[in-house]
Protein backbone atom coordinates (compact mmCIF):
# COMPACT_ATOMS: atom_id res chain seq x y z
CA UNK A 1 0.00 0.00 0.00
CA UNK A 2 1.51 3.59 -0.69
CA UNK A 3 0.76 6.29 1.96
CA UNK A 4 -1.75 9.36 1.06
CA UNK A 5 -1.63 12.52 3.41
CA UNK A 6 -3.98 14.91 2.82
CA UNK A 7 -4.05 18.25 4.71
CA UNK A 8 -7.24 20.66 4.83
CA UNK A 9 -7.68 23.90 4.84
CA UNK A 10 -10.34 26.26 4.48
CA UNK A 11 -14.47 25.37 4.40
CA UNK A 12 -16.28 22.10 4.63
CA UNK A 13 -16.60 21.64 1.34
CA UNK A 14 -12.44 21.55 1.16
CA UNK A 15 -13.15 18.53 3.98
CA UNK A 16 -15.61 16.65 1.49
CA UNK A 17 -13.36 17.23 -1.55
CA UNK A 18 -10.63 16.05 0.60
CA UNK A 19 -12.52 12.91 1.49
CA UNK A 20 -13.64 12.32 -2.21
CA UNK A 21 -10.03 12.95 -3.04
CA UNK A 22 -8.82 9.84 -1.45
CA UNK A 23 -11.68 7.69 -2.64
CA UNK A 24 -10.76 8.56 -5.97
CA UNK A 25 -7.05 7.23 -5.00
CA UNK A 26 -7.57 4.18 -2.93
CA UNK A 27 -8.26 2.49 -6.41
CA UNK A 28 -4.14 3.00 -7.25
CA UNK A 29 -3.26 2.02 -4.19
CA UNK A 30 -3.54 4.68 -1.90
CA UNK A 31 -4.40 4.35 2.12
CA UNK A 32 -4.67 7.35 4.05
CA UNK A 33 -2.08 8.58 6.47
CA UNK A 34 -1.93 10.60 9.72
CA UNK A 35 1.04 12.37 8.67
CA UNK A 36 3.51 13.61 6.20
CA UNK A 37 6.85 12.00 7.15
CA UNK A 38 7.32 8.99 4.67
CA UNK A 39 4.20 9.55 2.27
CA UNK A 40 3.96 8.55 -1.37
CA UNK A 41 1.49 11.18 -2.08
CA UNK A 42 0.90 14.42 -0.36
CA UNK A 43 -2.21 16.73 -0.98
CA UNK A 44 -2.57 20.25 0.34
CA UNK A 45 -5.94 21.31 0.07
CA UNK A 46 -6.06 24.91 0.24
CA UNK A 47 -8.36 28.26 1.31
CA UNK A 48 -7.87 31.65 -0.61
CA UNK A 49 -9.95 33.73 1.10
CA UNK A 50 -7.63 35.44 3.51
CA UNK A 51 -4.22 36.25 2.97
CA UNK A 52 -2.70 34.24 5.73
CA UNK A 53 -4.91 31.22 4.73
CA UNK A 54 -3.27 31.43 1.84
CA UNK A 55 0.27 32.23 3.11
CA UNK A 56 0.46 29.34 4.98
CA UNK A 57 0.45 27.18 1.80
CA UNK A 58 4.14 28.20 0.92
CA UNK A 59 5.53 28.18 4.50
CA UNK A 60 3.76 24.36 4.53
CA UNK A 61 5.38 23.48 1.21
CA UNK A 62 8.91 24.51 1.97
CA UNK A 63 8.78 22.17 5.25
CA UNK A 64 7.33 19.63 2.80
CA UNK A 65 10.19 20.13 0.16
CA UNK A 66 12.80 18.71 3.27
CA UNK A 67 10.58 15.63 2.95
CA UNK A 68 10.59 15.15 -0.08
CA UNK A 69 14.31 15.26 -0.29
CA UNK A 70 14.66 12.90 2.47
CA UNK A 71 12.51 10.35 0.93
CA UNK A 72 14.35 10.78 -2.03
CA UNK A 73 17.67 10.23 -0.71
CA UNK A 74 16.64 6.72 0.77
CA UNK A 75 15.28 5.96 -3.12
CA UNK A 76 11.65 6.61 -2.54
CA UNK A 77 9.57 9.32 -4.06
CA UNK A 78 7.01 11.60 -2.55
CA UNK A 79 4.55 13.58 -5.02
CA UNK A 80 3.38 16.72 -3.71
CA UNK A 81 -0.13 18.19 -5.08
CA UNK A 82 -1.67 21.59 -4.05
CA UNK A 83 -5.44 21.36 -4.54
CA UNK A 84 -8.11 23.36 -3.74
CA UNK A 85 -8.58 27.41 -3.93
CA UNK A 86 -5.14 28.85 -3.80
CA UNK A 87 -4.46 26.24 -6.56
CA UNK A 88 -7.19 28.01 -8.79
CA UNK A 89 -6.02 31.01 -8.17
CA UNK A 90 -2.56 30.77 -8.16
CA UNK A 91 -2.05 28.17 -10.68
CA UNK A 92 1.28 27.54 -12.42
CA UNK A 93 2.66 30.36 -9.99
CA UNK A 94 2.51 27.84 -6.65
CA UNK A 95 5.47 25.72 -9.35
CA UNK A 96 7.39 28.80 -10.28
CA UNK A 97 7.44 29.39 -6.17
CA UNK A 98 7.92 26.72 -5.04
CA UNK A 99 9.63 23.73 -7.64
CA UNK A 100 9.12 20.51 -5.54
CA UNK A 101 5.55 21.12 -6.28
CA UNK A 102 4.61 18.33 -8.95
CA UNK A 103 0.72 18.74 -9.63
CA UNK A 104 -1.42 21.66 -9.27
CA UNK A 105 -5.10 21.07 -9.58
CA UNK A 106 -8.62 23.35 -9.18
CA UNK A 107 -11.59 22.03 -6.77
CA UNK A 108 -13.29 21.43 -10.02
CA UNK A 109 -11.00 19.45 -11.59
CA UNK A 110 -9.44 16.64 -8.91
CA UNK A 111 -11.44 14.17 -10.20
CA UNK A 112 -8.53 14.18 -13.08
CA UNK A 113 -5.64 13.15 -10.36
CA UNK A 114 -5.32 9.56 -11.34
CA UNK A 115 -3.72 10.78 -15.03
CA UNK A 116 -1.89 14.08 -13.24
CA UNK A 117 -0.05 10.99 -11.26
CA UNK A 118 0.25 8.77 -14.32
CA UNK A 119 2.22 12.19 -16.05
CA UNK A 120 4.38 12.32 -13.17
CA UNK A 121 5.03 9.15 -12.86
CA UNK A 122 5.96 9.07 -16.69
CA UNK A 123 8.24 11.63 -15.93
CA UNK A 124 6.43 14.38 -18.11
CA UNK A 125 7.13 17.38 -15.73
CA UNK A 126 4.39 19.18 -13.68
CA UNK A 127 0.36 18.36 -14.18
CA UNK A 128 -1.62 21.47 -14.22
CA UNK A 129 -5.22 21.64 -14.09
CA UNK A 130 -7.58 24.36 -13.41
CA UNK A 131 -10.54 23.91 -15.75
CA UNK A 132 -14.00 24.36 -14.34
CA UNK A 133 -16.23 21.48 -15.10
CA UNK A 134 -18.22 20.96 -11.95
CA UNK A 135 -20.73 18.35 -13.67
CA UNK A 136 -18.08 16.58 -15.12
CA UNK A 137 -16.18 16.63 -11.53
CA UNK A 138 -19.40 14.84 -9.86
CA UNK A 139 -20.22 12.44 -12.99
CA UNK A 140 -16.66 11.09 -12.55
CA UNK A 141 -15.89 10.70 -8.73
CA UNK A 142 -16.05 6.92 -7.94
CA UNK A 143 -18.79 6.28 -5.20
CA UNK A 144 -17.54 7.00 -1.64
CA UNK A 145 -15.37 4.25 -0.09
CA UNK A 146 -14.08 6.23 2.98
CA UNK A 147 -15.65 5.37 5.94
CA UNK A 148 -17.51 7.56 7.43
CA UNK A 149 -18.70 9.20 11.03
CA UNK A 150 -22.07 9.31 12.08
CA UNK A 151 -22.26 13.01 10.83
CA UNK A 152 -20.96 13.18 7.38
CA UNK A 153 -20.68 15.83 4.76
CA UNK A 154 -22.40 15.97 0.92
CA UNK A 155 -21.57 18.81 -1.38
CA UNK A 156 -24.95 19.82 -3.35
CA UNK A 157 -23.70 22.69 -4.77
CA UNK A 158 -20.94 24.59 -6.27
CA UNK A 159 -19.64 27.73 -7.02
CA UNK A 160 -21.00 31.52 -6.57
CA UNK A 161 -22.50 33.92 -8.65
CA UNK A 162 -22.98 36.96 -5.76
CA UNK A 163 -19.58 38.43 -6.39
CA UNK A 164 -19.40 40.33 -3.08
CA UNK A 165 -16.53 42.98 -3.68
CA UNK A 166 -14.23 41.04 -1.31
CA UNK A 167 -14.52 37.27 -1.94
CA UNK A 168 -12.60 35.51 -4.17
CA UNK A 169 -14.85 32.10 -4.00
CA UNK A 170 -16.57 33.19 -7.44
CA UNK A 171 -13.31 32.85 -9.13
CA UNK A 172 -11.57 29.98 -7.29
CA UNK A 173 -14.91 27.80 -7.45
CA UNK A 174 -16.70 29.12 -10.77
CA UNK A 175 -20.55 29.59 -11.60
CA UNK A 176 -23.12 28.33 -9.13
CA UNK A 177 -23.85 24.75 -10.09
CA UNK A 178 -26.55 22.01 -8.58
CA UNK A 179 -25.94 18.49 -8.39
CA UNK A 180 -29.03 16.66 -9.66
CA UNK A 181 -31.21 15.09 -6.87
CA UNK A 182 -31.44 11.63 -7.60
CA UNK A 183 -27.26 11.96 -7.19
CA UNK A 184 -27.65 13.30 -3.90
CA UNK A 185 -30.49 11.05 -2.71
CA UNK A 186 -28.54 8.07 -3.78
CA UNK A 187 -25.20 9.27 -2.53
CA UNK A 188 -27.12 9.98 0.93
CA UNK A 189 -28.31 6.48 0.69
CA UNK A 190 -24.82 5.57 0.39
CA UNK A 191 -23.71 7.74 3.46
CA UNK A 192 -26.46 6.43 5.91
CA UNK A 193 -25.39 2.60 4.87
CA UNK A 194 -22.09 3.35 6.47
CA UNK A 195 -23.46 4.69 9.62
CA UNK A 196 -24.02 8.12 8.89
CA UNK A 197 -26.78 9.55 10.81
CA UNK A 198 -26.87 12.69 10.31
CA UNK A 199 -25.75 14.75 7.05
CA UNK A 200 -24.89 18.53 6.27
CA UNK A 201 -25.82 19.31 3.10
CA UNK A 202 -22.99 21.92 1.76
CA UNK A 203 -22.72 24.29 -0.84
CA UNK A 204 -20.89 28.29 -1.38
CA UNK A 205 -24.11 29.20 -1.48
CA UNK A 206 -26.38 26.28 -0.55
CA UNK A 207 -29.90 27.84 -0.05
CA UNK A 208 -29.62 28.87 -4.02
CA UNK A 209 -29.94 25.31 -5.01
CA UNK A 210 -31.74 24.70 -8.22
CA UNK A 211 -31.39 21.08 -8.78
CA UNK A 212 -32.85 18.74 -11.44
CA UNK A 213 -35.80 17.11 -9.53
CA UNK A 214 -36.91 13.11 -11.05
CA UNK A 215 -39.93 14.33 -11.96
CA UNK A 216 -38.46 16.93 -14.63
CA UNK A 217 -39.23 19.61 -12.62
CA UNK A 218 -36.39 22.14 -10.81
CA UNK A 219 -35.99 21.25 -7.25
CA UNK A 220 -35.33 23.58 -4.38
CA UNK A 221 -33.28 22.98 -1.24
CA UNK A 222 -36.60 23.01 0.84
CA UNK A 223 -37.85 20.08 -1.51
CA UNK A 224 -34.35 18.00 -1.66
CA UNK A 225 -34.28 18.33 2.59
CA UNK A 226 -37.76 17.16 2.87
CA UNK A 227 -37.16 13.82 -0.04
CA UNK A 228 -34.24 13.27 2.33
CA UNK A 229 -36.11 13.50 5.70
CA UNK A 230 -38.37 11.20 4.50
CA UNK A 231 -35.59 8.49 3.20
CA UNK A 232 -34.77 8.71 6.52
CA UNK A 233 -32.08 10.57 7.65
CA UNK A 234 -32.37 11.97 10.92
CA UNK A 235 -30.30 15.30 11.33
CA UNK A 236 -29.92 17.57 8.86
CA UNK A 237 -28.19 20.36 8.14
CA UNK A 238 -26.76 22.86 5.59
CA UNK A 239 -24.55 25.65 5.07
CA UNK A 240 -23.71 28.10 3.74
CA UNK A 241 -26.69 30.55 3.33
CA UNK A 242 -26.89 33.78 1.38
CA UNK A 243 -29.46 35.77 3.13
CA UNK A 244 -31.18 36.62 -0.49
CA UNK A 245 -31.59 33.13 -1.14
CA UNK A 246 -33.38 32.28 2.12
CA UNK A 247 -36.84 31.44 0.19
CA UNK A 248 -40.27 30.89 2.13
CA UNK A 249 -40.29 27.44 1.37
CA UNK A 250 -36.70 26.79 3.08
CA UNK A 251 -38.03 29.11 6.29
CA UNK A 252 -41.18 27.05 6.05
CA UNK A 253 -38.78 23.71 6.39
CA UNK A 254 -37.68 24.75 9.55
CA UNK A 255 -40.80 24.95 10.99
CA UNK A 256 -42.36 21.36 9.22
CA UNK A 257 -39.54 18.90 9.27
CA UNK A 258 -38.56 17.53 12.13
CA UNK A 259 -34.98 16.28 11.17
CA UNK A 260 -33.92 19.76 9.80
CA UNK A 261 -31.76 20.64 13.23
CA UNK A 262 -32.61 24.03 14.87
CA UNK A 263 -29.05 25.76 13.63
CA UNK A 264 -28.82 27.81 10.76
CA UNK A 265 -25.64 29.78 9.74
CA UNK A 266 -26.65 32.96 7.73
CA UNK A 267 -23.56 35.31 7.20
CA UNK A 268 -24.65 38.95 7.22
CA UNK A 269 -21.29 40.49 7.35
CA UNK A 270 -21.90 43.83 8.20
CA UNK A 271 -24.73 45.80 10.14
CA UNK A 272 -24.13 49.00 8.02
CA UNK A 273 -26.48 49.28 4.78
CA UNK A 274 -23.90 51.72 3.41
CA UNK A 275 -20.98 48.87 3.96
CA UNK A 276 -23.30 46.37 2.75
CA UNK A 277 -24.45 48.18 -0.05
CA UNK A 278 -20.25 48.20 -0.79
CA UNK A 279 -19.97 44.83 -0.39
CA UNK A 280 -22.57 44.26 -3.31
CA UNK A 281 -24.13 41.77 -0.56
CA UNK A 282 -27.67 42.84 -2.43
CA UNK A 283 -29.80 42.92 1.03
CA UNK A 284 -29.92 45.56 3.36
CA UNK A 285 -30.03 45.62 7.39
CA UNK A 286 -33.45 45.66 7.14
CA UNK A 287 -34.36 43.37 5.12
CA UNK A 288 -31.81 40.63 7.39
CA UNK A 289 -33.50 41.30 10.42
CA UNK A 290 -36.96 40.99 9.03
CA UNK A 291 -35.66 37.54 7.37
CA UNK A 292 -34.55 36.80 10.84
CA UNK A 293 -38.05 37.77 12.79
CA UNK A 294 -39.48 35.06 9.71
CA UNK A 295 -37.07 32.72 10.85
CA UNK A 296 -38.22 32.66 14.55
CA UNK A 297 -41.59 32.81 14.12
CA UNK A 298 -41.28 29.36 12.22
CA UNK A 299 -38.81 27.93 14.61
CA UNK A 300 -38.74 29.78 17.99
CA UNK A 301 -35.48 28.07 19.33
CA UNK A 302 -33.34 28.27 16.36
CA UNK A 303 -29.98 29.01 16.99
CA UNK A 304 -28.32 31.61 14.51
CA UNK A 305 -24.64 31.73 13.45
CA UNK A 306 -23.21 34.36 11.34
CA UNK A 307 -19.78 35.65 9.08
CA UNK A 308 -18.59 38.98 9.83
CA UNK A 309 -16.12 41.33 8.42
CA UNK A 310 -14.66 44.01 9.99
CA UNK A 311 -12.55 46.84 8.47
CA UNK A 312 -13.93 46.48 5.12
CA UNK A 313 -12.47 49.71 2.83
CA UNK A 314 -14.36 52.83 4.11
CA UNK A 315 -15.78 51.35 6.80
CA UNK A 316 -16.49 53.99 9.97
CA UNK A 317 -16.72 53.71 13.73
CA UNK A 318 -20.15 55.09 12.72
CA UNK A 319 -20.41 51.77 10.07
CA UNK A 320 -18.71 49.22 13.16
CA UNK A 321 -21.47 50.73 15.65
CA UNK A 322 -24.03 49.97 13.26
CA UNK A 323 -22.69 46.08 13.14
CA UNK A 324 -22.66 45.77 16.84
CA UNK A 325 -26.38 47.40 17.16
CA UNK A 326 -27.52 44.67 14.70
CA UNK A 327 -25.24 41.83 16.82
CA UNK A 328 -27.40 42.99 20.01
CA UNK A 329 -30.46 42.64 18.34
CA UNK A 330 -30.21 39.62 17.06
CA UNK A 331 -28.61 37.73 19.34
CA UNK A 332 -26.05 34.82 17.92
CA UNK A 333 -25.55 31.23 19.85
CA UNK A 334 -22.19 31.63 17.65
CA UNK A 335 -20.17 33.14 15.22
CA UNK A 336 -16.98 33.94 13.23
CA UNK A 337 -15.48 36.95 12.71
CA UNK A 338 -12.45 38.06 10.45
CA UNK A 339 -10.57 41.72 9.78
CA UNK A 340 -10.64 42.27 6.30
CA UNK A 341 -7.99 40.86 3.90
CA UNK A 342 -7.77 42.34 0.61
CA UNK A 343 -7.84 39.77 -1.85
CA UNK A 344 -5.81 40.16 -5.45
CA UNK A 345 -8.36 40.78 -8.41
CA UNK A 346 -11.44 41.57 -6.19
CA UNK A 347 -12.39 45.00 -6.18
CA UNK A 348 -12.39 45.96 -2.93
CA UNK A 349 -8.94 45.37 -3.03
CA UNK A 350 -8.37 47.97 -5.07
CA UNK A 351 -10.66 50.96 -2.91
CA UNK A 352 -9.03 53.63 -1.32
CA UNK A 353 -9.78 53.85 1.53
CA UNK A 354 -8.16 50.63 3.29
CA UNK A 355 -8.41 50.88 7.00
CA UNK A 356 -5.62 50.45 9.42
CA UNK A 357 -4.13 47.67 10.89
CA UNK A 358 -4.49 48.87 13.90
CA UNK A 359 -8.62 50.11 13.91
CA UNK A 360 -9.50 46.59 12.23
CA UNK A 361 -7.40 44.94 15.12
CA UNK A 362 -9.48 47.11 17.73
CA UNK A 363 -12.62 46.34 15.75
CA UNK A 364 -12.34 43.08 15.49
CA UNK A 365 -11.57 42.22 19.74
CA UNK A 366 -14.47 44.44 20.44
CA UNK A 367 -16.59 42.40 18.09
CA UNK A 368 -15.56 39.13 19.36
CA UNK A 369 -16.24 40.11 22.77
CA UNK A 370 -19.76 40.89 22.37
CA UNK A 371 -19.96 37.34 20.71
CA UNK A 372 -18.08 35.69 22.87
CA UNK A 373 -20.66 36.83 25.52
CA UNK A 374 -23.74 36.29 23.49
CA UNK A 375 -22.20 32.59 23.09
CA UNK A 376 -21.49 32.10 26.32
CA UNK A 377 -25.42 33.53 27.20
CA UNK A 378 -26.84 31.08 24.76
CA UNK A 379 -24.90 27.67 26.18
CA UNK A 380 -25.57 28.75 30.30
CA UNK A 381 -29.13 28.93 28.86
CA UNK A 382 -29.19 25.64 27.98
CA UNK A 383 -27.88 24.38 31.83
CA UNK A 384 -30.70 21.87 32.42
CA UNK A 385 -32.02 21.48 29.39
CA UNK A 386 -32.35 17.74 27.93
CA UNK A 387 -31.01 17.08 24.52
CA UNK A 388 -30.53 14.54 22.06
CA UNK A 389 -27.09 14.64 21.14
CA UNK A 390 -25.22 12.41 18.15
CA UNK A 391 -22.71 11.00 19.46
CA UNK A 392 -19.32 11.23 17.30
CA UNK A 393 -15.96 10.45 18.66
CA UNK A 394 -14.27 9.12 21.63
CA UNK A 395 -13.32 11.74 24.18
CA UNK A 396 -10.36 12.32 25.66
CA UNK A 397 -11.07 10.74 29.31
CA UNK A 398 -11.66 6.96 29.14
CA UNK A 399 -15.42 6.22 28.65
CA UNK A 400 -16.07 9.73 27.78
CA UNK A 401 -17.68 10.54 24.23
CA UNK A 402 -18.36 13.60 23.00
CA UNK A 403 -21.38 14.91 20.29
CA UNK A 404 -23.27 17.08 19.21
CA UNK A 405 -26.33 18.89 20.45
CA UNK A 406 -29.36 19.94 17.74
CA UNK A 407 -27.91 23.52 18.14
CA UNK A 408 -24.57 22.53 17.22
CA UNK A 409 -22.77 22.38 20.35
CA UNK A 410 -20.16 20.61 21.42
CA UNK A 411 -21.71 18.14 24.08
CA UNK A 412 -18.97 15.76 26.41
CA UNK A 413 -20.63 12.75 28.44
CA UNK A 414 -18.49 10.21 30.82
CA UNK A 415 -19.53 6.51 30.66
CA UNK A 416 -20.95 6.85 27.13
CA UNK A 417 -18.64 5.99 24.41
CA UNK A 418 -20.46 2.58 23.89
CA UNK A 419 -22.76 4.52 22.06
CA UNK A 420 -20.83 6.57 19.88
CA UNK A 421 -22.35 6.68 16.17
CA UNK A 422 -26.10 6.67 18.23
CA UNK A 423 -28.38 9.81 19.50
CA UNK A 424 -29.12 9.43 22.92
CA UNK A 425 -30.99 12.30 25.47
CA UNK A 426 -28.57 14.02 27.58
CA UNK A 427 -29.37 16.37 30.53
CA UNK A 428 -26.77 19.55 30.06
CA UNK A 429 -24.87 19.96 33.45
CA UNK A 430 -22.60 22.49 33.28
CA UNK A 431 -21.07 24.72 30.35
CA UNK A 432 -17.50 24.65 29.08
CA UNK A 433 -15.57 27.26 27.57
CA UNK A 434 -16.38 25.58 23.74
CA UNK A 435 -18.80 22.86 25.01
CA UNK A 436 -20.84 21.83 27.20
CA UNK A 437 -20.90 18.86 29.77
CA UNK A 438 -23.79 16.50 30.31
CA UNK A 439 -25.01 13.48 31.42
CA UNK A 440 -27.02 10.50 29.87
CA UNK A 441 -30.75 11.33 30.57
CA UNK A 442 -31.32 8.00 31.90
CA UNK A 443 -28.42 7.67 34.19
CA UNK A 444 -29.70 11.47 35.89
CA UNK A 445 -32.85 9.68 36.11
CA UNK A 446 -31.60 7.10 37.83
CA UNK A 447 -29.62 9.15 40.32
CA UNK A 448 -32.74 11.02 40.90
CA UNK A 449 -34.91 8.00 41.96
CA UNK A 450 -31.80 7.03 44.49
CA UNK A 451 -32.34 10.13 46.51
N1 LIG B 1 -20.43 31.69 0.79
C1 LIG B 1 -20.33 32.08 2.09
C2 LIG B 1 -18.95 32.41 2.64
C3 LIG B 1 -17.74 32.07 1.94
S1 LIG B 1 -16.24 32.65 2.58
C4 LIG B 1 -21.19 33.29 2.30
O1 LIG B 1 -21.57 33.97 1.40
O2 LIG B 1 -21.47 33.58 3.44
C5 LIG B 1 -16.43 32.52 4.34
C6 LIG B 1 -16.33 33.83 5.05
O3 LIG B 1 -15.05 34.37 4.92
C7 LIG B 1 -17.25 34.91 4.54
O4 LIG B 1 -18.54 34.79 5.02
C8 LIG B 1 -16.57 36.17 5.01
O5 LIG B 1 -17.02 36.55 6.28
C9 LIG B 1 -15.12 35.77 5.08
N2 LIG B 1 -14.34 36.41 4.02
C10 LIG B 1 -14.46 36.25 2.69
N3 LIG B 1 -13.61 37.06 2.04
C11 LIG B 1 -12.93 37.75 2.98
C12 LIG B 1 -11.93 38.76 2.93
N4 LIG B 1 -11.46 39.24 1.78
N5 LIG B 1 -11.45 39.23 4.12
C13 LIG B 1 -11.94 38.78 5.29
N6 LIG B 1 -12.88 37.84 5.38
C14 LIG B 1 -13.39 37.34 4.25
FE1 LIG C 1 -18.18 35.04 -1.41
FE2 LIG C 1 -20.33 36.54 -1.36
FE3 LIG C 1 -20.31 34.34 -2.82
FE4 LIG C 1 -20.35 34.17 -0.19
S1 LIG C 1 -21.95 35.04 -1.49
S2 LIG C 1 -19.07 33.00 -1.56
S3 LIG C 1 -19.13 35.89 0.44
S4 LIG C 1 -19.07 36.14 -3.16
FE1 LIG D 1 -11.58 28.86 1.21
FE2 LIG D 1 -12.22 28.04 -1.18
FE3 LIG D 1 -13.70 27.37 0.87
S1 LIG D 1 -11.37 30.00 -0.69
S2 LIG D 1 -13.50 29.12 2.20
S3 LIG D 1 -11.65 26.77 0.55
S4 LIG D 1 -14.41 27.89 -1.15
Amino acid sequence: MKKLFVKTYGCQMNVYDSARMADLLAPLGYAPAEEPEGADMVILNTCHVREKAAEKIYSELGRLKKLKSEKAEAGGRMMIAVAGCVAQAEGEEIIARQPAVDMVVGPQSYHRLPEMIAKIVRGQGHALETDFPAEEKFDSLPEATRSIGASAFLTVQEGCDKFCTFCVVPYTRGNEFSRPVAQIAAEAKRLMKAGAREITLLGQNVNAYRGAGPDGDTWSLAQLIALLAHSGVERLRYTTSHPRDMSDDLVAAHAEIDALMPYLHLPVQSGSNRVLDAMNRQHTRDVYLRLVEKIRAARADIALSSDFIVGFPGETDRDFEDTLALVREVGYAQAFSFKYSPRPGTPAAAAHKQVPEDVRAARLEALQALLRAQQDAFNASCEGRVMSVLFEKPGRKQGQAVGRSPYLQPVHVEGASHLIGTIADVRMEAVQPNSLRGELASVARERVRAH
